[in-house]
């Protein structure tokens, strides 16, 4: 989704401000612009499509100046083009604006700027804050901010450079995250940490209402009353070469070969010597006595966790628990009250629908744990606990490393309940505990397993529709392994319970339909044999993905993988990356750019 970088110092700022704009580029995007201040002079370019689109321009035609402003759009109101991009400046071109977030009452601010002569020439509720802020220049531009935040409703994190002020840039945040890099002799802005990790690891995470006030050499943060706010610093401890393909093709491939290292990081310290326990974690025992409702909330892959981790609560801590998308979860008056644990997932941190849910769960007296990847991040922050997955920075789109460190998370959660009320023994805790420490070196065995994989895409990859069925937990895995393809192969793809297919998804079933069967769960797999010949019967060619010690099932099927002998409870995390590397290995065969799929985005702040 929307990205922002913004530079003040020394430098070319047009040079800062394309190599974070590049950083970014991974969250989605449809149009890159930016605007930088010389000899007291505006000067903005942007284009749609891909940044080397605008790079192409500033090459023939550099914008000099050393204070900038940049963004990459996905588009919400007006249609990817040239106009609709950031920055936005005003007609008189004194000032310009990138913006992340919606504005939500930009048609009424709109018509009355309109009313006195302000002529608007893209579709955007950003181009409004710029005619706005020039209506209500004060000749002090944080003045005129403050003026501002007052007559917009909506979220904004917003880069403002003034050509009236051109040694400074203003930045906002309002319910759309933002931070300020520190450097030495010039400073920064950026919506997401990798923008400027080649420059600063050294930030302020600017809090709901703050404006920063950039120069060169300063730094000062307001609230909105205009006072000094003693901000505190945050040291960012990713290594810049996290951010870095490091010779991977993609980011996904990088990605998903360092899971053994994220999930040995997710359990460091939570699961040594068969037991379990959370440094830092504020819920205990005493509060857990009053906790009668659990409920897990996520979006997109992160939801998937939360399925996972909903039959980890209710086997190890038998604890019923709801685990619903956070989009839905937040218009139905859900059933929250001071005696739920609300548990939400997150890979960014950001996602609005899910942070619209905690706000929602602690208004009522929740208490809300969020299991996230990006420190200070504002789902971190806004919730009562955090428990991180330190999967290290995630780069594209499509979500590996932090899933299958997500997935180890509510593992560990739903024990760690398990053994708070009681339900959970000594012995089960230590199996748990034994068996998550072997999925490192299962996932290395997944990832040995490539050139099989490759093969099977390579042969296949013309197909028009794929089918996951799986049962208990491999449900879950068959959920996450469609939702990879479906995001980054754009091949049509369902996930469904094997048991169900007789209702309804058979019908599809023609002569050749890949029907991919996820068979590692002792307890159902003769269930899976009589579905798997359902569909055979219908033509479908099965590919089984089975345990060691079920090799035999080859006579029943077209092709089948054998995955190492585990715990069926653990087999989430190193079944699904025989999934990621299918739907890798499909959308390389047919051409699909891979870390940024169409219409995606990494970070979505948008509801
Ligand atoms: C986007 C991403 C997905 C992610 C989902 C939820 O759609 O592309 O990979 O699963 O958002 O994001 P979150 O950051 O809350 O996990």
């Amino acid at each position: 989704m929307c990205g922002i970088v913004g530079y003040i110092g020394d430098k070319q700022a047009q040079d800062v401000l394309i190599s974070g704009l590049s950083r970014l580029e991974y969250r989605g995007y449809d149009s890159a612009g930016i605007a930088t201040i010389e000899d007291d002079a505006l000067r903005v370019e942007k284009k749609k499509g891909r940044l080397v689109n605008l790079e192409n321009i500033l090459e023939k035609t550099p914008l000099s100046g050393k204070v900038g402003i940049g963004h990459t759009r996905w588009a919400t109101h007006g249609v990817p083009s040239d106009l609709n991009a950031h920055p936005h400046a005003s007609v008189n071109r004194e000032i310009a604006v990138v913006h992340n977030g919606i504005i939500e009452n930009y048609m009424p601010l709109k018509e009355e700027l309109k009313s006195q002569g302000h002529i608007f020439v893209s579709d955007t509720d950003t181009e409004v804050i710029a005619h706005l802020l020039n209506a209500l220049y004060t000749g002090d531009i944080v003045e005129t901010v403050q003026i501002a935040m007052g007559k917009m409703k909506g979220s904004y994190a917003l880069g403002i450079l003034c050509a009236n002020e051109p040694d400074k840039i203003v930045a906002v945040r309002k319910d759309s995250p933002l931070i300020v890099g520190l450097g030495n002799g010039e400073n920064f802005i950026a919506s997401d940490i990798p923008a400027i990790l080649n420059y600063t690891r050294e930030v302020y995470l600017l809090d709901n209402g703050e404006i920063a006030v950039l120069t060169k050499d300063n730094i000062q943060v307001l609230n909105i009353a205009g006072e000094i706010i003693d901000k505190e610093i945050f040291v960012v401890d990713w290594d810049p070469g996290a951010a870095e393909k490091e010779g991977y093709d993609h980011f996904m491939m990088k990605e998903m070969v360092e899971q053994p290292k994220a999930m040995m990081e997710a359990l460091m310290g939570r699961c040594c010597e068969s037991s379990i326990s959370f440094t830092g974690l504020k819920l205990n025992e005493e509060m857990m006595k009053q906790i009668n409702r659990i409920q897990i909330v996520a979006c997109g892959t992160a939801y998937h966790a939360g399925m996972v981790g909903k039959y980890y609560f209710e086997k190890f801590a038998r604890i019923s628990v709801e685990a619903e998308v956070a989009s839905e979860y937040r218009y139905k008056n859900p059933i929250v009250d001071k005696n739920t644990l609300l548990i939400v997932i997150s890979q960014s941190g950001e996602t609005a629908d899910t942070l619209a849910a905690i706000r929602l769960a602690k208004d009522r007296g929740a208490w809300v744990l969020a299991v996230t990847n990006v420190v200070g991040s504002s789902i971190a922050r806004e919730a009562d606990d955090v428990i991180y997955t330190n999967a290290g920075p995630e780069i594209a789109v499509a979500s590996t490393k932090a899933y299958v460190t997500q997935v180890g998370c509510m593992m560990l959660l739903a024990s760690y309940l398990g053994k708070l009320n009681g339900k959970l023994g000594k012995a089960d805790a230590a199996r748990i505990c034994h068996s998550l420490m072997m999925t490192p070196g299962l996932i290395d065995k997944a990832l040995e397993t490539q050139e099989v994989i490759k093969a099977f895409a390579d042969k296949n990859h013309k197909i028009y529709d794929l089918f996951y069925m799986g049962r208990g937990l491999d449900l879950y895995t068959c959920m996450e392994g469609s939702l990879k393809l479906k995001e980054i192969s754009y091949i049509h793809s369902e996930a469904y319970a094997a048991g169900e297919l007789k209702h309804g998804p058979i019908a599809l079933i023609e002569e050749g339909t890949i029907v991919v069967a996820m068979c590692t769960q002792e307890n159902v797999f003769e269930k899976m044999l009589s579905n798997i010949k359902e569909v055979k019967a219908r033509g479908a060619h099965v590919l089984a993905i089975v345990q060691e010690g079920h090799e035999d099932i080859a006579s029943e099927v077209d092709e089948v993988w054998v995955i190492p002998n585990m715990d069926d409870d653990i087999t989430p995390i190193p079944a699904v990356v025989y999934l990621q590397l299918l739907a890798y290995y499909l959308a390389v065969a047919r051409g699909c750019d891979v870390d940024k799929p169409k219409n995606l985005a990494k970070s979505v702040t948008v509801e």
